[in-house]
């Protein structure tokens, strides 16, 4: 594993947006797993302003979102599809039949499921996974358990998690209860992994998924066993973190 300690959020996030600008340099069309959440908006800014340089060119790029909840139409401002146009796809030029998120109005959760799988088997996997990480450890909406779920399923979030994020939320009631989100195994199967971190919040849960032990308890410990990911984060995330 490879652990880049940045001084603050900004010049993590300009290292985690070296890391995807390689990746699309060195392949155009190449399949870049996507993640929400507030630790990547600075990556997706950074993207952003190096497209508008001229530096960038997303149009032979696909993505795959890791998860959506369930029951929020894309246009609902709280969906991860939402986020995502906000965020980055509406400010660059991927195509945006290129880009995909669970469909979370979708109400058989098993066609939801099947469709995500087949949306990922059909890109060939994917070559750049860039995760955040939730305090609990999660990955995606990969909850703490009792197993690695390897495919996309619908999970019912954690109290902590909903908890978590609900300051995106108008109260507490409004956030979702179900997600759907890609499993461990598509995630362990991407060819390369970014894991981005910020904050005092993460320095605890950080040591936790990367130094302690594999377990389905801590979603994210199974990052461990994947021969290609780089840990990106600042001083606050990381400061206690052996390099
Ligand atoms: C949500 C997302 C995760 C994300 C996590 C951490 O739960 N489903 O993909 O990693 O939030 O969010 P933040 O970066 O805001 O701490």
């Amino acid at each position: 594993m490879r652990v880049y300690c940045a001084e603050d959020y900004n010049r993590a996030s300009r290292i985690a947006a070296n890391l995807i600008s390689a990746q699309i340099i060195m392949k155009p069309d190449c399949v870049l797993g996507l993640a929400t959440g507030s630790t990547p908006i600075g990556t997706y800014e950074e993207l952003i302003r190096r497209y508008e340089q001229g530096d960038l060119d997303f149009s032979k790029v696909h993505s795959i979102n890791l998860d959506e909840y369930r029951g929020l139409s894309p246009e609902n401002d709280q969906s991860y599809r939402y986020f995502m146009n906000r965020h980055l796809f509406d400010s660059v030029n991927i195509d945006k039949k290129n880009t995909f998120v669970p469909d979370g109005l979708e109400p058989d959760q098993e066609k939801a499921c099947r469709d995500y799988e087949e949306t990922i088997r059909a890109h060939g996997g994917i070559d750049l996974q860039i995760l955040g990480l939730g305090h609990n450890g999660h990955i995606g909406f990969n909850e703490p358990g009792g197993v690695f779920e390897k495919q996309t399923h619908c999970v019912t979030l954690t109290e902590n998690t909903r908890e978590a994020n609900a300051r995106f939320f108008a109260s507490m009631d409004e956030v979702p209860t179900e997600a759907y989100t890609m499993g461990i195994g598509s995630i362990m199967q991407a060819k390369k992994i970014v894991v981005i971190v910020s904050g005092e919040s993460k320095k605890e849960i950080v040591k936790k998924a990367f130094l302690g032990p594999i377990t389905p308890e801590v979603p994210a410990s199974v990052l461990q066993l994947h021969h290609d990911v780089t840990l990106v984060g600042d001083k606050a995330a990381l400061s206690d973190f052996p390099r």
